[in-house]
């Protein structure tokens, strides 16, 4: 029997943890539960929110709707065979924990997706990345159930239409299903991803020898624990902003001004700058403003030291958008979802 609670303060359901208070609040452990959800009459009607692990919003006000929280957990193995196993983990699980079972019992793929907070079930909403590997790498295919019809439907990663942090579950099927489950593809002779420049200078620090995706994995946590706040510590979703896309036009011209200007060319002749640098560039870092500001290490993570507003937070950030365009041109996009 699902529960349906009201005027419930859910700051501790989200990383940044400002204060903010659900009209209604539930949540579903299975997919009958989830079925007995939709279907409540407390719940018909009703905007809905469905919450993982909270890492990636921002609420500026109180949520006038229900908030329900995914708790689908289990992971099991699909099928494997010599090289190869298709894995499946339900939605609510933890990210992180997911990732250290995979790398515990020698499954390689996740490693370098270490530490990311958040819940499994949200990993392909906006195809999670970090340190050269983005999930569309490893993802084979999702459950997700249709708010409406009440159905089940699987989506394979042709369906996801995977983009840097996007998916058809951040566009144009917004609002309209869960995911349920997530299954993975994950290979069991290890392929080590460490061209990305930080993990190879922190395993050579760290003195590895023989490399191992237990190396690689423990690699990242060192590098997400020294560059990013840990949200059980000081509020945070992580990056703030995506890193902006520009034409080599625009690129070639802003080079000429700020010859330092990090970036990374793309395959089409595009250039993905670090949004990051830009901030920092512009003397953001590190700056606070009572209990908030941008984060001492890292310029794309905008922080709550303990008891700000989620508005505060929320202007902070359309200062640094201003700020960015004024100087350089471009327009910052937030990556974090605001409510
Ligand atoms: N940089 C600065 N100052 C800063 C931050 C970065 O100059 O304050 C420069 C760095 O020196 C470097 C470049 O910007 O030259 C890129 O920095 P970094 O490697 O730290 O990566 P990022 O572009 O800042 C992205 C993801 C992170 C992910 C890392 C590692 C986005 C929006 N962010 O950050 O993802 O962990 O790459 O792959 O794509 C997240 O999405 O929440 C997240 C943390």
């Amino acid at each position: 029997m699902i529960q349906i609670q009201h005027n419930k303060s859910i700051k501790n359901y989200t990383t940044f943890g400002v204060p903010v208070i659900a009209k209604k609040f539930t949540q579903f452990s299975d997919l009958q539960e989830l079925n007995e959800v939709v279907s409540h009459p407390e719940v018909v009607g009703e905007k809905m929110l469905i919450l993982g692990g909270g890492s990636n919003l921002l609420f500026t006000q109180d949520f006038a709707g229900i908030v329900i929280l995914n708790q689908i957990k289990g992971i099991e193995i699909i099928s494997e065979d010599m090289d190869q196993v298709l894995i499946k983990s339900g939605a609510g699980e933890n990210w992180h924990e997911f990732v250290l079972y995979c790398v515990d019992n020698g499954y390689s793929g996740v490693e370098n997706l270490s530490l990311i907070p958040g819940s499994v079930g949200a990993s392909p909403m906006q195809n999670i990345g970090a340190y050269g590997v983005e999930i569309k790498d490893v993802f084979h295919s999702l459950e997700a159930f249709h708010i409406e019809s009440g159905e089940v439907k699987i989506f394979n990663n042709e369906e996801c239409k995977f983009g840097y942090r996007e998916s058809v579950f951040k566009n144009i099927y917004k609002n309209q299903y869960i995911i349920t489950s997530v299954t993975f593809q994950l290979s069991k002779k290890p392929i080590f991803k460490t061209s990305y420049g930080a993990i190879k200078a922190e395993l050579e620090s760290m003195g590895v020898k023989e490399l191992s995706i237990k190396k690689i994995s423990e690699a990242v946590i060192n590098i997400r624990s020294s560059k990013l706040p840990n949200p059980k510590e000081i509020g945070n979703a992580g990056s703030f902003f995506k890193n902006p896309v520009i034409s080599k036009q625009q690129f070639d011209e802003l080079k000429l001004k700020f010859p330092e200007i990090a970036n990374y060319p793309l395959p089409n002749g595009d250039v993905k700058i670090a949004a990051g640098w830009l901030i920092d560039s512009l003397g953001w870092k590190g700056k606070r403003i009572g209990d908030y500001g941008v984060h001492k290490n890292q310029a794309l993570v905008l922080v709550n030291y303990g008891e700000s507003k989620g508005s505060d937070i929320y202007d902070l950030s359309t200062n640094i958008l201003d700020s960015v365009k004024q100087n350089f041109g471009i327009e910052l996009e937030r990556e974090v979802n605001i409510f």
